[in-house]
């Protein structure tokens, strides 16, 4: 008996002991895969909002390539793949996903994991939102636009995540994925759930997977 209690105990142990570990953990991505994909015009001509999502894992390949096509570095000064007023790149962007919540950290091209929770249920109304694989959420940080004056902080906060969506957008149709741009969320609850400081402002979020019909 004493020593089932003990094995329960050891279980208990090293689960805890596991999610402790994982928690801020560095997930270095994929290099992202920067030539191929289709033809840009091809890509325009097929880029539209898909609402209807595979329940599947999007490949370690995919989501590397997603994010880095998103809002990642593509040049050494730093610059990204997104234009941004006055190169402020106000911008994190934070991940939902099935197992767990993570923010993507342009400068190694990793992803932090920040719970292992799955927060899908707090990602939106629609009811694609709590199956689909990926929720993006893009979050403005007013601390680093604090030289410019509130109305232009909205401003600048959203016209730059419009590059952004827009980025997501022409991969997915480029790759055959599945996305919406979804401005009906819940903000303040997802400011509470994302644990975000009192200047961080979720503006918009994004749903990516693979279509339902693949
Ligand atoms: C700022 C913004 C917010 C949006 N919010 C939502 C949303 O909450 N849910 C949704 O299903 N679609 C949302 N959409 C997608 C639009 O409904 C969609 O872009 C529009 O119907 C045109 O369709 P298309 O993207 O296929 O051209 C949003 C689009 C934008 C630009």
């Amino acid at each position: 008996m004493k020593k089932n209690i003990l094995i329960v105990l050891l279980i208990v142990l090293a689960l805890y002991g596991r999610s402790f570990a994982q928690t801020g953990q560095r997930i270095t991505l994929e290099e992202p895969r920067k030539t191929g994909g289709m033809p840009l015009m091809e890509a325009l001509d097929n880029r539209q909002s898909i609402r209807s999502f595979s329940r599947d894992e999007l490949s370690s390949q995919d989501l590397s390539n997603l994010l880095w096509s998103a809002f990642g570095i593509n040049r050494e000064d730093g610059r990204r793949t997104a234009p941004s007023a006055r190169n402020w790149q106000p911008f994190d962007i934070y991940l939902i996903m099935a197992d767990g919540w993570y923010v993507y950290e342009p400068t190694d091209h990793s992803l932090i994991r920040l719970g292992e929770e799955d927060l899908r249920e707090y990602a939106g109304g629609q009811d694609f939102v709590r199956t689909a694989p990926v929720n993006l959420f893009y979050v403005s940080d007013y601390e680093r636009i604090s030289a410019v004056r509130p109305e232009m902080r909205e401003l600048h906060s959203a016209t730059d995540v419009g590059f952004i969506a827009q980025n997501v957008y022409l991969f997915c149709a480029s790759e055959g994925l599945a996305t919406v741009v979804r401005g009906a969320i819940d903000r303040d609850m997802l400011h509470e759930v994302l644990n975000l400081r009192p200047e961080q402002r979720v503006i918009l979020g994004q749903t990516v997977g693979y279509p339902d019909s693949r």
